[in-house]
């Protein structure tokens, strides 16, 4: 197996971590990107370091700003060497009825989960390209495939995620790089158990599955696109969602 580098965005989230590690598993050398307000970079490294994984290369910014995502790959580089796998994993909620929601509510989910893809993937995209090798991963939501009420903000940047996926994946799929998404339902992470405890539970019992998936069932999927037997599918979106709706 060839190792390769893999940079990760929103990895001390509960969905990063799992992706951190598969991808770890899979023994490709790991950077971690986190945010410096949200998260506790010295508290994930000692758990990781305890749960068996020692070698993540931390960096930290902010994915809603160009000048950030640039200093980040230009840091993991200089560190870890050029990056071959990027996912496109940071994402956030602010979910409100459409009736009620604030312009500032709508502009930080966009900036964060859509313009994110363009400030991140810019830094590493054209250099993939050349190397003729790379994979771009994009997490979207079951809730950008089906709409989700309470979430037209999120629900239209996962949507996006999609189409920039698809329109990527047409133009890089003649140079050996492939841009896919997963599209997850509802994971067992702290994003979905800050959903009120009745709204959850309505969530949960329409799962056909009747349960939340766990975050390896995740992760795992995206070890198997950053691989090199994935090398035939580009563009398109795994649905992993106990079920709960199929395109
Ligand atoms: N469909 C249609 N209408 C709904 C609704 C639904 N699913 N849920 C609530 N409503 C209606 C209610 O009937 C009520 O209508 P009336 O005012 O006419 O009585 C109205 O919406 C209530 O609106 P409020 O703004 O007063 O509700 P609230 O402030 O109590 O809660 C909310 C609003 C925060 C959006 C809450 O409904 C909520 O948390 N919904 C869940 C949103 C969700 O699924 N988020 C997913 C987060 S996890 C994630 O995003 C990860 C992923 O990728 C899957």
């Amino acid at each position: 197996m060839t190792q390769r580098v893999a940079f990760v965005t929103g990895a001390m989230g509960g969905l990063g971590t799992s992706i951190c590690q598969e991808l770890a598993k899979a023994g490709h050398k790991v950077v971690a990107a986190y945010h410096p307000e949200f998260d506790k970079p010295d508290e994930w490294t000692k758990e990781m370091a305890a749960a068996g994984f020692k070698d993540f290369i931390c960096v930290s910014g902010d994915i809603s700003s160009f000048d950030s995502c640039a200093a980040m790959v230009a840091e993991a580089e200089a560190k870890a060497g050029p990056i071959d796998i990027l996912v496109n994993n940071a994402g956030i909620t602010r979910d409100r009825m459409f009736a009620k929601m604030e312009l500032s509510q709508w502009d930080a989910v966009i900036a964060t989960n859509l313009t994110s893809l363009f400030n991140m993937t810019k830094q590493v995209s054209a250099k993939m390209a050349e190397r003729g090798w790379g994979r771009i991963i994009n997490i979207s939501s079951l809730n950008g495939v089906k709409g989700q009420a309470g979430q037209t903000n999120y629900s239209a940047a996962k949507a996006g995620v999609i189409g920039f996926s698809k329109a990527l994946a047409a133009e890089l799929a003649a140079k050996g790089v492939t841009v896919n998404v997963i599209a997850p339902g509802y994971v067992a992470t702290k994003m979905v158990m800050a959903i009120k405890p009745e709204v959850l539970q309505g969530i949960i019992d329409g799962v056909p599955m009747k349960r939340l998936a766990k975050p390896e069932e995740i992760g795992g999927a995206c070890a198997y696109l950053a691989s090199d037997l994935a090398g035939f599918m580009t563009g398109a979106t795994m649905n992993i969602n106990g079920g709960l709706y199929y395109q």
